[in-house]
């Protein structure tokens, strides 16, 4: 089978991690072109990774190298029409978090996905760690009982100078503060693991950085099967941590860790009595793969070699997107969010702070 011709979109921070994630897979796919408007670091990037094709414009680089799968790297505010741009010349993306700055722009580029492809895939690599895997698998096998309880904390730090990239800290080009571009990680994980929302309470806060955008939230969740959930995100921790705690009725798992896990971040409990058979479970299946690009983009050319829509699904997703749209309509409204408070006649389908943040 030919090699998936590959290429990148974007090539500051994070596409680093796509270009280093691609080359390791290169039995399977080859990254033949890369695209930016910065042509100084668009030419490092391409002599540092060995990228031949080198474009400023996504419609030239589509037309000219047709490949099978776009990475887009660029800021979120150029997510919708930059993906869209691809899945139209059909080929399958894979696009960074936060997949688009709105519910309305997601729906749209659901539209534009075809049954076999082209398809877009979101970037949320913690769901991929061996830790998250196992941890999914007991719960689908009624392991570990009725999920009861989590607690969803991402505490980050970051300054006035991370603020200070034009497109960050701003509801237009970035889409929100640590609840969307930051504390989205932890909640995807979350919603991986307890599925579908229910009801959302939640506080938005300004509490110390100068910029459009909250810098902390807060946050109580019900899921769809019980459990009870408390969130935060911040981006003004000075000790940071990213942490999740379950607390199902036979046992507590949490994973401590920051920006990505390995097996060792885990930590699992059993309750009296049900040592043996949690301890059991938790050994068997997989070991060894921690959180990362790579491990999401094996899963994510896996898939689409066997012509299979490939992860992070925009259906699964939306899920996270919602939660984060319910998050900023209860913050701003100041009261209990449902799902079906956030369809198309909402504020908050358009725009993460609706008709406007009240703080
Ligand atoms: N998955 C993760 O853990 C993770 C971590 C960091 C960032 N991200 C996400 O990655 C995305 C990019 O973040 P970053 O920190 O790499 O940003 P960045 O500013 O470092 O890089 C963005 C790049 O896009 C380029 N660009 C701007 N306009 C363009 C255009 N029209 N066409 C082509 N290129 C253009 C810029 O010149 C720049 O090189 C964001 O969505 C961010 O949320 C994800």
């Amino acid at each position: 089978m030919p090699r998936i011709r590959a290429a990148i979109v974007g090539t500051g921070n994070i596409a680093r991690f796509h270009a280093e994630s691609l080359h390791a897979l290169h039995d399977e796919v080859e990254v033949v072109a890369a695209v930016d408007i910065d042509s100084a670091r668009l030419a490092e990037f391409c002599s540092t990774h060995q990228v031949e094709h080198q474009f400023a414009d996504v419609g030239q680089m589509l037309t000219s190298q047709r490949p099978d799968l776009v990475h887009v790297c660029t800021p979120p505010g150029l997510h919708r029409a930059q993906v869209l741009q691809c899945l139209q010349a059909d080929a399958s993306v894979v696009v960074e978090k936060p997949p688009t700055l709105t519910l309305r722009e997601l729906d749209e580029l659901a539209a534009a996905e075809g049954a076999a492809g082209p398809w877009l895939a979101t970037v949320f690599q913690h769901q991929f760690g061996s830790g998250a895997q196992r941890l999914r698998s007991m719960v689908a096998d009624g392991v570990l009982g009725r999920p009861l309880l989590a607690v969803c904390n991402t505490t980050w730090l970051r300054d006035e100078d991370y603020f200070a990239a034009p497109w960050r800290g701003r509801w237009d080009t970035e889409g929100g503060g640590p609840t969307m571009g930051h504390g989205i990680h932890q909640m995807d994980l979350l919603g991986a693991v307890l599925g579908d929302w229910d009801e959302v309470s939640a506080v938005a806060r300004q509490q110390a950085r100068l910029m459009e955008t909250e810098d902390v939230s807060l946050a109580h969740v019900t899921f769809a099967n019980g459990a009870v959930a408390s969130v935060i995100n911040s981006v003004v921790s000075p000790r940071e941590e990213s942490y999740l705690r379950f607390d199902f009725e036979r046992a507590t798992v949490e994973l401590t860790h920051l920006y990505g896990y390995g097996d060792d971040d885990w930590r699992v409990t059993p309750a009296p009595g049900f040592e043996e058979r949690v301890d059991a479970a938790w050994k068997a299946g997989s070991h060894g793969v921690g959180s990362s690009h790579v491990a999401q983009f094996e899963a994510v050319i896996h898939s689409l070699r066997s012509s299979s829509a490939p992860p992070v699904t925009t259906a699964d997703a939306r899920r996270t997107m919602q939660l984060v749209a319910g998050i900023y309509a209860s913050a701003f409204q100041r009261r209990r969010i449902r799902p079906a408070d956030l369809g198309p006649d909402s504020p908050f389908y358009g725009r993460m702070d609706g008709d406007g943040a009240r703080w």
